[in-house]
């Protein structure tokens, strides 16, 4: 077992279950839980709920199975995220926007590294069970239990709100005509955007706000036609990281 998630557990445990701590370099970095947050990653990401569990069997841990879960996709998921993303996010970045941010750990997590202020936009859907997944992977996404009712944007402002991310917005997908005007110098998405759902459905609104020098990092599905529509979208297409249902490239300069 991953020492680092060991001793995440154990922060979450001696802070009776407020928050629980990651160690990045010289940062300490702190991520206070709530509940909806947790249980998203919990409904959500239904097919790791056997791990977690058996991680608090293992660890023999008090904590709550969905906190369990939420700091075990934190190592699974965001922690590799950003080892991958260090060495491309410029340090002078001012403005970021994630689309299909889930519950914004990473935002959340580059939030407390970044020694500077930066504005963050997250883009979520209001409703899981409104949307369909036309692409890739669509058992990570569909088969969810009738009964759970699974609201993004809620849970988002929720965990915005109780770690005091004020510099962190949140975004209802039906509503991006109304941001139009905005500036970012960095769009991020990690399995969602070209990865779900058709890259069409945001290339208006990242057309609209992507900065002249700013830079696209996005997962694109192997099972479509994304990588070559993300390629016509760009002068400058770099290939970053290879997963099972997914290639990661960053687009520079808009066509
Ligand atoms: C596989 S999750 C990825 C979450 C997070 N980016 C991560 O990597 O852990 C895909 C996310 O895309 C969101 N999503 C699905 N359709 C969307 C849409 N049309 N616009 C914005 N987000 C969407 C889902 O709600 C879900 O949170």
């Amino acid at each position: 077992m991953n020492p680092e998630f060991k001793e995440s557990v154990k922060s979450a445990e001696n802070s009776n279950e407020e928050f629980f701590t990651v160690n990045f370099g010289a940062n300490k970095i702190k991520i206070f839980f709530e509940e909806d947050s947790c249980n998203w990653v919990w409904n959500y990401k239904y097919i790791y709920q056997k791990d977690a569990l058996e991680l608090k069997s293992q660890l023999d841990s008090s904590l709550k199975t969905n906190k369990i879960a939420l700091i075990n996709y934190f190592y699974t998921f965001i922690i590799p995220d950003i080892s991958n993303l260090n060495s491309h996010i410029a340090p002078n970045t001012k403005s970021i926007l994630d689309i299909g941010a889930g519950i914004g750990l990473f935002d959340l997590f580059l939030n407390q590294v970044f020694e500077h202020q930066v504005s963050f936009d997250l883009i979520e859907v209001d409703n899981l069970a409104e949307i369909e997944h036309v692409t890739n992977n669509p058992e990570e996404t569909k088969n969810l239990d009738d009964n759970i009712q699974i609201r993004p944007v809620d849970a988002l402002k929720k965990l915005m709100s109780v770690n005091k991310a004020n510099n962190i917005n949140i975004i209802e997908s039906k509503s991006i005509d109304q941001y139009m005007d905005r500036k970012y110098d960095l769009v991020l998405s990690f399995r969602s955007w070209g990865y779900l759902y058709d890259l069409n459905l945001y290339e208006k609104f990242v057309r609209n706000t992507l900065n002249p020098n700013g830079l696209v990092i996005t997962d694109l599905s192997i099972f479509d036609d994304s990588i070559n529509k993300f390629s016509k979208l760009f002068k400058e297409v770099t290939l970053i990281n290879e997963a099972g249902n997914n290639k990661r490239f960053i687009g520079k300069d808009l066509k």
